[in-house]
Parts: C-alpha cells; structure tokens; sequence
C-alpha cells in the first residue's frame, strides 16, 4: 500500500475506452505521476492479453484484495459497482466510474456508510460535468436552489435501456428523449447520464431527486456532446454554461472525457471517510 515514497496502486475493472486508457497511460506515464498498476480485470479476459502484461491481468475480480490497492478505478457498468462497491471500500479507495449506480438510493447509503466505516474515500469524477466544485461549494454554502443539466448528442451515441430511440433516422434533427429528475434518467440512460449524476453528488442537498435533467438525440451533433448547466442560487444568482466534447459517431465517451478522468485519478489521494468529487 503507499507510503510516503511508494507510488499509489490502481487497480482498473473495466478495459473499454476508459479502461484502455486509463491503464495505458499509467504503464505510460505513471511513474512520473506516482501511480503504478495493480491489476486489469475484465469480463472478458482474453481481451486482456497481449495488451496488459500478464502479471497484472487480474481473472476473477473476487480476488482483488490479493492486489492491495489504494485506488480501484471502475469504469465498465453499473452493476458492477452494486456487486462489487462496498467490498472494494473495505479494502482500499474507490473511484466510481459510473456514478448513474448512486440514483439507486440503498447502493448510494451503502456505499456512504462503507467509505465512513472503513475510513476509505468514494471518489466521483467530474467527467464532461464543467464547474462541478462550484456547483458543490455553492451546495455547501447552503444556498443553492436549482440545477438543470441538459445534454444532447448524436442518436449513435446514445445507450437507452428502452427502444425510445430505436427508430432514428440521419437528418431527423432535434428530439428530446426525456426530461425529469436525474433519479428518474439513470436508470433510462445509465451510461449517458454519468455526467448528471456527478452533479446530484455536488449538489448533494438537492440530490438525485432535486436535479432536474434533459436529453436530447440532435443528428446535427455529428462532431462532440453538449453539456448544459443550469445553476440557480439565492438572491438573483445564476450560472449557464455549455460544453462542447468533440466525439465521434457512435461513442458514448466525449474525447475531453478521457482526460478529464485521468486528472480525477491524480487527485484520489488521502481524503478518508467521505464522499469527494474530484
Ligand atoms: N462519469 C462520467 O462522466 C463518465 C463518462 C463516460 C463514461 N462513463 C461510464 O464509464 C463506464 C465505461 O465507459 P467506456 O466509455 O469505457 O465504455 P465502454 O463501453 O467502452 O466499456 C465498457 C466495458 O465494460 C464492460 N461491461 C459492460 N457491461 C458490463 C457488465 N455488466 N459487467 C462487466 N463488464 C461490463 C464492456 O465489456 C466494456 O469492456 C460506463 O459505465 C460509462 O457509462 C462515465
């Protein structure tokens, strides 16, 4: 585990676009950054070999406490985060790759009382969220009201649990999917709306049921995601902004996207007993 000299030992579940990248840059460049890989573990590990060197492919991720990590970076699906989150806390810290699993209100209780109990930190990483620290300093001051997230993509980027989508066509143009609160969307558009559910963790008085959220399917959006922030505080106060992550068809993943979580890593030290967006 670190120590003052030792460099801090991630341990990456997951070997998608994040996981590609994530582990890559570490093999790259983490000595520099003080990060060395513990361990890959993927579904399916054949995909693992040759890309990873073999001592640090991980088979069955029941086992990775034998890999004593300080981070475990998740960043496949949801589910792995309900099956695996509060075990990976008792052991080390956890950066949550896929925040959308927090709408669930037992898991997100569950995994608060782990990280306090265990005296670990449950990371959340912005991701395409722009202003997140404010938006959890503002929360923090007690005076934030409301918070709107809009984000509109191209249909090929979409992952929908239901077939809303399923009749696009190119050069339709501009539909909204849904609108409601960001408890409602996750479950929808678990791996679109990560983005949102970072923002009900800074917001976190207003939380998964306060934070109200839109998405939008644009055939114009061919190039990058857009992401709205609407931010309404007391007195008057307001705050909009919009992102644009260049993307290609098809990818869920904004390119920003990726080095955005790489800076999340680089801060997932010594915050114990807490919830932290970073
Ligand atoms: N926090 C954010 O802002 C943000 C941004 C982008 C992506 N994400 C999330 O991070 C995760 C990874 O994103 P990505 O772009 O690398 O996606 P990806 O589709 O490229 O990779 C996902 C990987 O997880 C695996 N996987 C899928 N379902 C699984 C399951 N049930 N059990 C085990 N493995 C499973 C897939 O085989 C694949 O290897 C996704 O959940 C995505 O929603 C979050």
């Amino acid at each position: 585990m670190e120590t003052a000299s030792s460099p801090l030992r991630v341990g990456i579940v997951g070997y998608g676009h994040l996981g590609q990248f994530l582990a890559q840059r570490i093999l790259d460049d983490g000595p520099y950054f003080g990060l060395t890989l513990a361990f890959v573990w993927n579904r399916n590990a054949h995909k693992l070999r040759g890309l990873v060197p073999t001592e640090l492919i991980l088979e069955d991720l029941s086992s990775f406490a034998v890999r004593e990590c300080d981070v475990i970076a998740e960043v496949c699906h949801p589910h792995i985060v309900k099956e695996f989150g509060v075990q990976f806390l008792s052991k080390s810290n956890f950066m949550v790759g896929s925040p959308s699993a927090l709408a669930d209100p037992d898991l997100n209780q569950k995994l608060r009382q782990a990280a306090q109990h265990y005296g670990r930190t449950l990371y959340v990483p912005s991701g395409a969220l722009w202003g997140g620290q404010d938006i959890q300093r503002l929360n923090d001051s007690g005076t934030i009201k409301a918070l709107f997230i809009r984000m509109s993509k191209h249909p090929s980027c979409f992952r929908l649990t239901g077939d809303v989508l399923s009749d696009w066509t190119e050069g339709e143009g501009r539909r909204v999917l849904f609108r409601g609160s960001v408890a409602e969307l996750c479950p929808l558009a678990p791996n679109n709306v990560n983005t949102m559910a970072a923002a009900a963790v800074a917001a976190g008085t207003l939380g998964f049921t306060g934070v109200m959220g839109e998405i939008v399917s644009d055939t114009a959006l061919s190039d990058y995601h857009v992401v709205e922030v609407e931010v309404t505080g007391s007195n008057g106060f307001s705050v909009h902004t919009v992102r644009r992550n260049p993307a290609k068809l098809g990818a869920v993943t904004g390119s920003a996207t990726y080095n955005s979580f790489w800076n999340s890593l680089l801060s997932c030290k010594g915050h114990g007993g807490r919830v932290f967006l970073c």
